[in-house]
């Protein structure tokens, strides 16, 4: 077929090298696709390096702490995705007599693992026909074929999926899906250079100069503002600090106690008497006068959290500390798992 031969051409002079390209250890492919979900490529390498060292097997993955597996994740954000993995590895390890699953049914089972996914380890890793269908995907045949459906919802994945299966290489699916996802990523890029493009001649968003207006996205909601007052509390070179446990962002991340509003508090003398009565409340001490951090934004994709640091010294060791909270010396808090605001912070002071 004519598409087949001209991508799968294409690929073999521009396909990249990449560390979980050329292997059908379903494990390994899983860690990679996991990591690239919401990663570029230059970053999730090492992190893939590191925790496939760390980690070499899925029974090594799910014998790890979840301490373990968070540190080895902190900087990459999107932390379920850890905590999901490692969930997925005591699955395996338990239900599964630690094989990882061999059909696409059964890859889709496992905790953090979409279609996409599935598709991409059951064609990389077993060689079944199921195309993938990303970001780069939806732009490359988006544009080739005209299709003007807002991507990203299931409906969109059912049509693109139905047009791929009439496509893909049932020979090598994995090959054929490292083609499309590098032709989305090399040459159908936002901005692509359309003069250098086998699929010219044939492509129905060049012919019509519609380049540009493909894909069709769905409107998105705009992130919601969240205001983080964390109290950096400090006793004799020690600081408290505390174990997120709530079902919301960076569950199993160490953080400074927070008093959270879901308003800006303007007024500095409001803030700190406010900070004030939570340090008596929760700990029974006066803490000494705050020192307040610069401003910290931090966007994560459904939220804006607008952060200040409130630095203060503890007159005493605290009487009580609430569960989930600890006081720990520097080398405690370098070896604890944080959030890359929480990182960044204590990078600066
Ligand atoms: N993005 C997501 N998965 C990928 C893969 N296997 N190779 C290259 N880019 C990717």
């Amino acid at each position: 077929m004519a598409f087949l031969s001209t991508l799968e051409s294409w690929f073999d002079e521009h396909g990249r090298t990449l560390p979980w390209r050329g292997i059908d250890d379903p494990y390994r492919i899983w860690i990679s696709e996991i990591i690239l979900q919401q990663t570029r490529i230059e970053q999730g390498r090492d992190y893939y390096l590191r925790f496939v060292d760390a980690f070499p097997t899925v029974t090594a993955l799910a014998n790890a702490s979840e301490e373990q597996v968070l540190r080895l994740w902190q900087g990459l954000g999107y932390y379920s995705r850890a905590r999901n993995l490692h969930a997925a590895a005591q699955y395996i390890k338990d239900e599964c007599n630690g094989v990882f699953p061999s059909s696409y049914n059964g890859i889709l089972q496992l905790k953090g693992v979409g279609r996409y996914t599935a598709a991409a380890i059951a064609s990389f890793a077993f060689r079944l026909p199921h195309p993938v269908i990303d970001g780069n995907v939806y732009r490359f045949i988006s544009r080739l074929r005209g299709i003007a459906t807002p991507i990203g919802t299931d409906s969109a994945y059912n049509e693109f999926e139905a047009l791929l299966l009439k496509l893909i290489d049932h020979d090598r699916p994995d090959r054929f899906n490292a083609a499309l996802m590098d032709f989305g990523a090399l040459q159908c890029t936002p901005h692509p250079d359309c003069t250098a493009c086998p699929f010219a001649g044939e492509c129905a968003a060049y012919l019509t100069d519609r380049v540009e207006s493909f894909p069709v996205k769905a409107l998105k909601a705009k992130p919601k503002d969240r205001w983080f007052y964390y109290l950096d509390l400090r006793w004799q070179g020690k600081r408290i600090m505390q174990l997120r446990t709530n079902k919301d962002i960076w569950r199993g991340l160490w953080e400074f106690p927070l008093l959270e509003t879901d308003h800006e508090i303007t007024d500095i003398d409001e803030l700190t008497a406010r900070a004030h009565r939570f340090v008596e409340e929760t700990f029974d001490i006066p803490p000494l006068p705050f020192h307040l951090s610069h401003p910290y934004i931090h966007q994560l994709t459904h939220r804006t959290i607008h952060a200040l640091f409130l630095q203060a010294d503890l007159l005493d060791k605290p009487a009580v500390l609430p569960e989930n909270a600890r006081l720990a010396d520097a080398g405690e808090i370098k070896k604890l798992p944080v959030s890359r605001l929480i990182d960044k912070y204590l990078q600066e002071v």
